[in-house]
């Protein structure tokens, strides 16, 4: 997982496997996890933050995130959880486009929050998107998905 984040991250500093793996014995703490990429999220108190996501450059716009997220909204409603949030540089147009699709929305900004890779600053933007009880819904057993929960 590391080494994928390594790749994916090109701005971004990515985590170490000691940074992921400390992460995942957290509670509340999962990753969902796909071939080509990865996602952890914590669920606590009705909200689900996703504390990273990355799908390796040789996989990218293939839909790998859109069907970790859509997996994570699946999950999330059978935790009783109706919100989504996370944190995104403000210079990451590929993550900010993504998030976009999915209908996340602004509703906050960390100025200076970020260091990235090079050293220099960037703001945090704050994003959420409300998940409607019953959006996810079971998955069909029958339907074929290489993305599970671990
Ligand atoms: C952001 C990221 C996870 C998206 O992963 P992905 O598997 O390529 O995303 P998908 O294929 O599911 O994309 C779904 C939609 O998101 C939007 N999108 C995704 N990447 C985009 C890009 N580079 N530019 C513009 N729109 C983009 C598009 O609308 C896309 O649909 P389309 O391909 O039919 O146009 C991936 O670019 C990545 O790993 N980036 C580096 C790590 C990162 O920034 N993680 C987020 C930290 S918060």
């Amino acid at each position: 997982m590391a080494a994928l984040m390594d790749r994916a991250y090109v701005e971004m500093r990515p985590w170490s496997a000691k940074d992921i793996a400390d992460t995942l014995t957290a509670r509340h703490c999962q990753a969902l996890c796909h071939a080509h990429g990865f996602l952890i999220v914590q669920m606590v108190a009705g909200e689900g933050e996703i504390l990273a996501l990355a799908t390796d450059p040789d996989a990218q716009r293939q839909g790998v995130a859109s069907s970790l997220v859509s997996e994570l909204i699946r999950i999330a409603t059978g935790h009783n959880v109706s919100r989504l949030l996370l944190e995104v540089a403000s210079q990451n147009q590929p993550a900010r486009a993504f998030y976009a699709s999915k209908g996340f929305a602004q509703v906050g900004l960390r100025r200076g929050y970020y260091t990235l890779r090079d050293g220099t600053k960037d703001d945090a933007v704050l994003l959420s998107l409300a998940i409607a009880q019953g959006q996810g819904g079971p998955a069909p057993v029958s339907q074929g998905s290489d993305t599970k929960s671990g």
